[in-house]
């Protein structure tokens, strides 16, 4: 990274001292995206499609212009692709009652990899239960990455949906979403990619990695809470039910009929979450201004660096693939509860996760209940990961 960037970060700022190495769970957010949020709303805030006055119209316009702005950095064709939710768990749950419900059926089959996050696993194991389709696990590799050859025997013409993550939350594993979705479409199978953990890390292009569907949030890339998106290829979306009903997803509403509005708009129904579109937008446009290769250098160099430290570390076990570079890594350390690392290290004022991440069948996989987890974003340094290893050691001080 050329500079330091902690300085643009408020909170960074306020507590100078604090090493934040859990970005995996939420980002801190920039001044830039608190800003755009704060002129949304003490200079402009109204409702959005519905006033006609000055500072409604104002709403609805960088409302809609983010659309743009998301299109353009996942590589979608067209900003009608692109629909606002509240997050990935939002998005997965639109693609899973909207569109798996009525296109899956008893004899198909869902791929589900055993890297999933529970928000790209449980809802499918939903629609299985609902529907008959059987659900399948793609199995993880001894060396952490997925089983490719295991994916290849799995695929058949039953297979009409495959679930797999761009980044785990817990390995850091990355996935090459473009062979997943290669060798699923030889197959006429359709690829949902859960983006939560890639999209503030690594180029993620819907186009050129052909997805079918892209679930992201924005609060994992410097953006608020309580926004994502969903991106779908034009096909899928449109013959997509929607998941919400009320206002602002309609035409006419009758007793003896409703239509809906056109996609993306018959997704969003009732007010969507305006202010924090908006700071979505300005989250993508301070990443695009850093650059996403920049980005992913650095974290690269970072992960590199602690992988190298922390492999030195006696009695440590690392769940990360060797060659790898992802800003994500778990690990466990022997005869120490990983809550109770993540409560010595809280200590010293350095943040890092600790638990079970949303993904227990990856822990049984992996053969431990939970993991320490430290997950990098742009701010972080060596230092931070200096210090994460000195409050290491003194874990093991006291526990051994
Ligand atoms: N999904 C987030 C995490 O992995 C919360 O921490």
């Amino acid at each position: 990274m050329k500079k330091n960037l902690r300085s643009q970060f408020p909170l960074l700022q306020a507590d100078n001292e604090l090493v934040y190495l859990d970005n995996a769970a939420t980002t801190q957010t920039p001044s830039v995206v608190l800003d755009e949020i704060y002129k949304y709303y003490t200079k402009y805030r109204a409702n959005i499609h519905r006033g006609i006055y000055d500072i409604s119209e104002h709403a609805s316009g960088a409302y809609e212009q983010v659309r743009e702005i998301v299109a353009r950095f996942i590589g979608a064709d067209d900003i009608s692709q692109i629909i606002f939710t509240r997050g990935t768990t939002e998005s997965i749950n639109l693609v899973a009652h909207g569109w798996a419900e009525t296109h899956v059926q008893k004899g198909d089959e869902i791929l589900v990899s055993e890297l999933e996050h529970h928000s790209n696993f449980v809802p499918w194991y939903e629609v299985c239960k609902k529907t008959g389709a059987q659900m399948k696990i793609i199995s993880l590799s001894d060396d952490f990455t997925l089983d490719m050859d295991a994916y290849a025997r799995m695929l058949s013409k039953k297979v009409k949906l495959v679930c797999v993550t761009a980044i785990s939350n817990v390995t850091g594993t990355t996935n090459d979403i473009s062979t997943i979705t290669r060798m699923a479409h030889e197959y006429g199978a359709k690829v949902l990619v859960d983006g939560a953990q890639g999209v503030a890390h690594r180029s993620c292009d819907v186009e050129k990695d052909d997805m079918d569907f892209f679930a992201f949030s924005g609060h994992k890339m410097y953006g608020p809470t309580g926004v994502g998106v969903l991106y779908g290829k034009p096909e899928l979306l449109a013959s997509m039910d929607p998941f919400l009903y009320g206002g602002g997803m309609v035409d006419l509403v009758s007793l003896e009929e409703v239509t809906y509005r056109d996609v993306p708009t018959r997704f969003e129904g009732g007010t969507p979450p305006i202010a924090q579109v908006i700071g979505l937008g300005a989250a993508v446009q301070f990443i695009e201004t850093i650059g996403i290769q920049e980005i992913c250098n650095h974290e690269r160099m970072l992960s590199d660096y602690a992988h190298e430290k922390l492999s030195k570390i006696d009695g440590l076990t690392l769940f990360h693939p060797v060659i790898n570079g992802s800003s994500i890594l778990s690990f466990s350390m022997k005869g120490i509860h990983p809550h109770d690392i993540a409560a010595i290290c809280n200590t010293q004022n350095i943040a890092i996760r600790a638990g079970h991440h949303c993904a227990q069948p990856l822990m049984k996989r992996l053969g431990v209940s939970a993991t320490a987890r430290i997950s990098f974003g742009i701010y972080n340094t060596k230092e931070d990961i200096d210090a994460l290893i000195l409050a290491l050691h003194a874990v093991q001080e006291k526990f051994i």
